[in-house]
């Protein structure tokens, strides 16, 4: 079996990343604005789950977050969403917002809480996903990183 790893992206990554999001409809509007945060699931070369944040201040909206059809039920989202918060806690964000029409109690599971979208932080509320990508009955979900995050 080949084994899968995951790593930060690279600018060469970025193709890979938006077909696998554009497949399983997640916006990629404003996905450049991530791509210094994101990481890669690879396996033998393919890119087969991704995560990203986009960082605002303190702040990150927690994004195209991703894993392959082929590759789900194994751990690999949560494993991305974790390698993805230690970078965020690595540059100094303190709280992740991850904004989903059909991940919200998958979130949940991994420490998520239901926000309400008003509450986010201004800056954030700008980004391309608040603003058009995602409509407006995405749930809003939050979470404070602890140190355990910075530790990964
Ligand atoms: C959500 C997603 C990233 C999970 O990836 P994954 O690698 O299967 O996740 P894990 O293996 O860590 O977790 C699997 C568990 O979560 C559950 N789960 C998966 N997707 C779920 C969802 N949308 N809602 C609730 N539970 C979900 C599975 O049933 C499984 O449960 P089990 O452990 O009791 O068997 C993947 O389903 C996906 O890419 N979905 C499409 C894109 C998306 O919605 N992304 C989130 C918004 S950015």
């Amino acid at each position: 079996m080949i084994e899968i790893e995951i790593e930060p992206a690279r600018a060469s990554d970025r193709r890979a990343i938006e077909t696998l999001l554009q497949a399983n409809g997640l916006p990629t509007a404003g996905f450049e604005l991530a791509l210094g945060t994101a990481v890669v699931a690879h396996e033998g070369g393919r890119v087969v789950g991704c995560a990203a944040v986009e960082p605002y201040g303190s702040a990150g909206l927690l994004r195209s977050v991703c894993v392959d059809p082929g590759h789900r039920g194994s751990g690999l989202g949560r494993r991305l969403v974790e390698r993805a918060e230690a970078v965020a806690a690595a540059r100094g964000i303190a709280d992740l917002f991850p904004l989903t029409e059909t991940a919200a109690d998958w979130f949940s599971r991994l420490g998520y809480q239901p926000d309400r979208r008003e509450s986010a932080p201004g800056p954030l509320r700008t980004s391309p996903e608040f603003t058009g990508a995602c409509p407006v009955s995405a749930a809003l979900l939050s979470k404070r990183l602890s140190r355990e995050a910075l530790a990964r």
